[in-house]
């Protein structure tokens, strides 16, 4: 079984299981969870564990998992009538529209503290689960990932500036996925090669968000699994800059990328390439 595959197994059994006489609560924490999802930040943290302690791998699914939980929190939120009010996620139907809004409202609340009881939960020392709590609150929270949806939620009909665009992009998105290679890092105890995986990892997720960007006009839901042509009102690359200018930033941003991974050392390129390169060239298909 390769890495990715179990850690699918592991996620699987830790999925939040307590029943409850609530008809489909439990249910409903699960379903997002288990409805794919292409496990981009696990797969980037695993890589660097994979890279300097492979021993390591039982504890880095925990960490993984963690990371996976506030994603996928992120994305239930994301799509609720207040936010993008989006009906299709991960190929299902979205849960505020399978159950209610109330639902899904909550099941995103329990995700979002089930991250960081699992995250407590590792087996690694008190020390290194401090850092790497405070790496995924403060990437993925006030001053992060949150401060990202409110700017992208305040702003619909508002035309911003690129460079707030940019600042935009990089909290919803760049710092979750910057998070999961700086806390690869921490938890094999190569604290010295965490900023530059940080900084790596702020580019990888912008130019992540404008591929998304593109892929919203270019890919229809039932192929992307998700609602697509839904950010007409969004400050996204595209509406911003229109089609062909946003391609040509994604491409600027993934030579930089594929370049500066030229630098990795032989075991981390070797842990990271497959991933990074697949998802580096993600756009370039698109018209
Ligand atoms: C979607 O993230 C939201 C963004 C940050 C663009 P992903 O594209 O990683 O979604 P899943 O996890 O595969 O469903
Ligand atoms: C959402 O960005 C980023 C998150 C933090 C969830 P989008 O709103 O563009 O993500 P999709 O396109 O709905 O997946
Ligand atoms: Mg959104
Ligand atoms: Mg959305
Ligand atoms: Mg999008």
């Amino acid at each position: 079984m390769g890495i990715m595959e179990k850690f699918e197994s592991f996620l699987v059994s830790h999925l939040p299981v307590s029943e409850s006489f609530h008809p489909y609560y439990e249910t409903s924490l699960r379903q997002m969870l288990t409805s794919g999802g292409k496990r981009f930040r696990p797969a980037l943290l695993l890589g660097v564990v994979g890279a300097y302690n492979p021993l390591m791998f039982e504890s880095a699914y925990h960490i993984a998992l963690s990371i996976e939980l506030l994603h996928t929190y992120s994305l239930i939120h994301d799509d609720l009538p207040s936010m993008d009010n989006a009906d299709l996620r991960r190929g299902v139907v979205t849960l505020h529209k399978t159950y209610d809004e109330m639902s899904a409202i909550l099941a995103g609340d329990a995700l979002n503290t089930y991250a960081f009881e699992v995250l407590s939960n590792a087996p690694l020392s008190a020390p290194v689960v401090v850092k790497l709590v405070r790496e995924l609150s403060h990437n993925g929270g006030l001053n992060g990932m949150v401060l990202g949806q409110a700017i992208d939620c305040h702003f619909e009909n508002q035309r911003l500036e690129l460079d707030q665009v940019k600042m935009l992009h990089i909290h919803k998105t760049g710092m979750l996925i910057a998070a999961s290679l700086k806390m690869g890092a921490i938890i094999v105890g190569r604290d010295d090669i965490a900023g530059m995986l940080y900084d790596f990892g702020i580019d990888l997720g912008l130019l992540f968000q404008i591929q998304d960007d593109i892929l919203d006009v270019t890919q229809d839901s039932a192929s992307a699994g998700k609602t697509t042509n839904n950010d007409e009102a969004k400050n996204s690359f595209v509406t911003l800059l229109g089609f062909d200018e946003a391609m040509r930033e994604a491409n600027i941003l993934a030579e930089k990328l594929l370049d500066q991974m030229e630098s990795f050392d032989e075991n981390l390129y070797r842990e990271l390439s497959p991933t990074l390169t697949k998802y580096i060239n993600r756009h370039k298909e698109q018209k």
